[in-house]
């Protein structure tokens, strides 16, 4: 089967006046229809800025390289007006700070609207029926009077759940999800999640998931990816990697997560913090903080190598982290 999103050697670098830092660094993935494919790591480790990347939507100080196969298009070579005709259609994105991604001073139907006329042939009362079913579907109520309200009359959540209906508004093919649940009560996260999926079964779409909640990924996702201060440190499918996490980093992360019947004491935690853009350490960048380290780890970059037909991480040292469990492996 064709992948519906190729990304090859991705690599994003800002320019500042201090210099060029790498925020992602040479990602690859794929993404089949109809696949969901959950993108986690800390905070800082580029999940947005590789979101970003693919739809180029990044400030001029952003240097993008690689190739993005859409379609047997690479969107990254494609014209600014040639994007605009996917971005909001085929491919939508939910941002992760909603007030960024609203127009402040247009009321919320025209914003729906906007993106109905552009990339439907639906007439204006197809439009406005389309408009209070979308509100309805990402649980808002009374449709027909929130619809004229401004963005600033919605509270976080609310705002976060109208960008998702403008984000679905064309049923795309592709959904690019930033965090989208993170400001919702966890009743509302389940139906949009359960949204997701509905859509992603009706129309096969694809959507790559970013999530800072690895049980969001093991209820919503097939496939992971864990990202480490700009890098794919391991992929697979979802199963395997929670039952076999074969990079240290990875192992750290399923093991700080707190589940029921769980006592706190038995939670595992990745002592440190993430390194800053500015001084990435050589060799695989998480040996200050691995406790399976050697020598060759500070000195060279582990390549990502297959551990099966859908899994693959980057460790020298995959062997004796597996050695150790998985931390949820026996679920
Ligand atoms: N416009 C920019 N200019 C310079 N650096 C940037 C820019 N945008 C992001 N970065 C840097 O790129 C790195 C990755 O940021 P990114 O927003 O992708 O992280 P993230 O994984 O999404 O984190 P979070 O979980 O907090 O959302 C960070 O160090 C960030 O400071
Ligand atoms: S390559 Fe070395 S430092 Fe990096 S995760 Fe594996 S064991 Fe740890
Ligand atoms: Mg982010």
């Amino acid at each position: 089967m064709t992948p519906a999103l190729e990304v090859s050697h991705l690599t994003t670098q800002f320019t500042s006046g201090s210099g060029k830092v790498t925020a992602v660094d040479d990602v690859s993935f794929a993404v089949m229809p109809g696949q969901v494919l959950g993108l986690v790591g800390e905070s800082g480790s580029g999940k947005s800025v590789t979101l970003r990347s693919l739809l180029r939507l990044l400030p001029r100080t952003a240097q993008i390289e690689g190739r993005v196969i859409w379609q047997g298009q690479d969107l990254i070579g494609m014209s600014e007006k040639q994007l605009r005709s996917v971005r909001g259609g085929d491919i939508s994105m939910i941002f992760q700070e909603p007030m960024t991604a609203l127009n402040p001073v247009l009321p919320v139907w025209l914003q729906i609207d906007e993106n109905l006329r552009t990339h439907t042939s639906l007439s204006a009362s197809e439009r406005v029926a389309r408009a209070r079913e979308l509100m309805d579907l990402v649980g808002i109520s009374d449709a027909p009077r929130r619809l004229l309200q401004y963005p600033h009359q919605f509270s976080g959540g609310m705002r976060q759940r109208v960008m998702i209906a403008i984000a679905l508004a064309s049923n795309p093919k592709l959904l690019l999800a930033d965090e989208p649940t993170t400001a919702l009560d966890v009743t509302i996260q389940d139906q949009i999640l359960k949204l997701i999926l509905s859509l992603r079964d009706k129309l096969a779409m694809s959507v790559v998931l970013v999530t800072h909640d690895l049980g969001v990924v093991a209820t919503t996702c097939d496939h992971m990816a864990v990202m480490y201060a700009g890098r794919i440190v391991e992929t697979g499918a979802v199963s395997s990697v929670f039952a076999q996490p074969s990079h240290a980093y990875t192992r750290g992360l399923l093991g700080s997560v707190p589940r029921a019947g769980t006592q706190r004491s038995q939670l595992l935690s990745i002592e440190g913090t993430p390194p800053s853009l500015s001084a990435i350490p050589k060799g695989c960048s998480f040996h200050p903080r691995c406790e399976f380290a050697t020598d060759i780890c500070r000195r060279s970059t582990p390549a990502m190598l297959p551990q099966s037909a859908t899994h693959a991480a980057a460790c020298f040292h995959s062997d004796r982290v597996i050695a150790a469990g998985s931390p949820v492996g026996a679920q």
